[in-house]
């Protein structure tokens, strides 16, 4: 079987879907590998790296759809202004792709339904279930711990002051205030990273496991009042709560925002838009200087005024409202990454040919389109809420 590994298309995006170490293993697994020329040099891999693998480097992307079985990338199939064509319409019938397809996000509609059309077997790295058997191939929980740990960094180096306690000559430096709010798994992350840094650490979530863990780790935990069958569903995630609770939330963090120097923001609701937790008022009330980091940013975000896709400072509060914060951190990124794919597709194969169980909660998850038609759950909701 053949797998192709192209260089990802979307502009900035640096990380890449396999590093040489998973094609190592691929190659000893029996697998053929084609990587396009320069395909990780965004996340620091080069061709001798991947050649000395075993990988076979090939110089026209359009062969390497040509000749591949089974393609591995990180991004959504996107247009190829090289090409000139879309990189659905470079693949084949009953090609497979593993990638991140976001299968429910409108504008990703038309291209799931012309992989359909075109007979291509499509997995989405999104749908794999959040369980323990599958946390080997959880690309989601990777870049999240990625973006946890990065999108802190960037809150620190945005300060214009230290973050620990530092003893001088001329006097004591006091440790900066951080709140997290929302500890799923780039929270409890970012919650680690301040503490490192040497920071006074807050933390909110409605559910009471997130608020257990902040503590663990060394965070003051903000009591936010949630019942727990109102903020916990099925599987335990998270509820979307109601507009009284929502607006009883930010006045209890709005006695907090006010101190902090750093607000990390994280919180979601799965398959909704995310709550808004900070608005332009609670944003005014911080010390000039202050930053916030809304990771959520994709789903909406969490603060009303974060600037979607950039950095920007609004009443002396620099907001970071940065989308690919795992791709700021390409190497680790894509070497996690790739780890989770190779592990997927390792699952996924069966005597040598990818066998598709569709008893499997993994394979029915994650399963976007399939024998010419879109088959992921998500997606046909989000087509039938829009009509189409
Ligand atoms: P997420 O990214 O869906 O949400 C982040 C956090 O936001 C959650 O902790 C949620 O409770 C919180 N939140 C939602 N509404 C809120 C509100 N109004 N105010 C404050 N916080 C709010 O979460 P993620 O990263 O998916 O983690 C959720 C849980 O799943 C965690 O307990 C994590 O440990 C677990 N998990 C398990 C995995 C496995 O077993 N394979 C893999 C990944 C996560």
């Amino acid at each position: 079987m053949i797998i192709g590994v192209p260089k990802e298309i979307m502009k900035g995006e640096r990380r890449v879907a396999a590093s040489p170490e998973t094609v190592k293993k691929m190659v000893s697994d029996g697998l053929t590998v084609l990587i396009e020329k320069d395909a990780g040099e965004g996340a620091f891999y080069h061709d001798q790296e991947y050649l000395a693998s075993g990988a076979e480097i090939v110089e026209n992307v359009a062969e390497l759809f040509d000749r591949a079985d089974v393609i591995l990338k990180v991004k959504e199939p996107l247009f190829n202004e090289q090409q000139d064509k879309h990189e659905v319409d470079l693949m084949h019938e009953g090609q497979v792709i593993i990638t991140f397809i976001h299968p429910a996000a409108p504008a990703n509609h038309d291209m799931v339904k012309h992989m359909a059309e075109r007979g291509i077997t499509s997995i989405t790295l999104d749908g794999i279930p959040r369980i323990t058997r599958a946390q080997a191939m959880d690309a989601l929980t990777s870049m999240s711990t990625c973006a946890g740990y990065k999108g802190m960094l960037i809150a620190a180096n945005e300060l214009p002051n230290f973050v620990p306690q530092i003893f001088t000559a001329v006097g004591m430096i006091k440790p900066i205030n951080v709140l997290v709010v929302g500890v799923g798994v780039g929270g409890l992350q970012a919650i680690a990273t301040a503490k490192r840094l040497g920071a006074i650490v807050h933390a909110a979530d409605i559910r009471p496991a997130a608020a257990e863990q902040a503590m663990s780790l060394g965070a003051k935990v903000i009591d936010l009042c949630v019942p727990a069958e109102e903020a916990i569903g099925e599987g335990g995630y998270a509820l979307m709560l109601s507009p009284e609770r929502l607006e009883e939330e930010r006045r209890i963090l709005a006695e907090y925002v006010k101190d902090m120097d750093i607000i990390f923001l994280s919180a979601l609701v799965p398959g909704k838009l995310a709550p808004t937790l900070v608005t332009e008022e609670m944003v005014k009330s911080m010390k000039p200087g202050s930053a916030i980091v809304d990771i959520s940013i994709d789903q909406g975000g969490n603060c009303a005024i974060t600037p979607p896709g950039t950095v920007e400072v609004k009443h002396g509060v620099t907001l970071v409202g940065i989308k690919n914060i795992p791709g700021l951190l390409p190497k680790s990124s894509t070497w996690m990454f790739s780890q989770n794919v190779y592990n997927l597709l390792k699952y996924l194969i069966k005597d040598g040919e990818i066998y598709l169980d569709m008893e499997d909660q993994i394979i029915q998850e994650s399963l976007t389109t399939y024998a010419g038609k879109v088959v992921h759950k998500g997606a046909l909701e989000a087509f039938a809420a829009l009509g189409h």
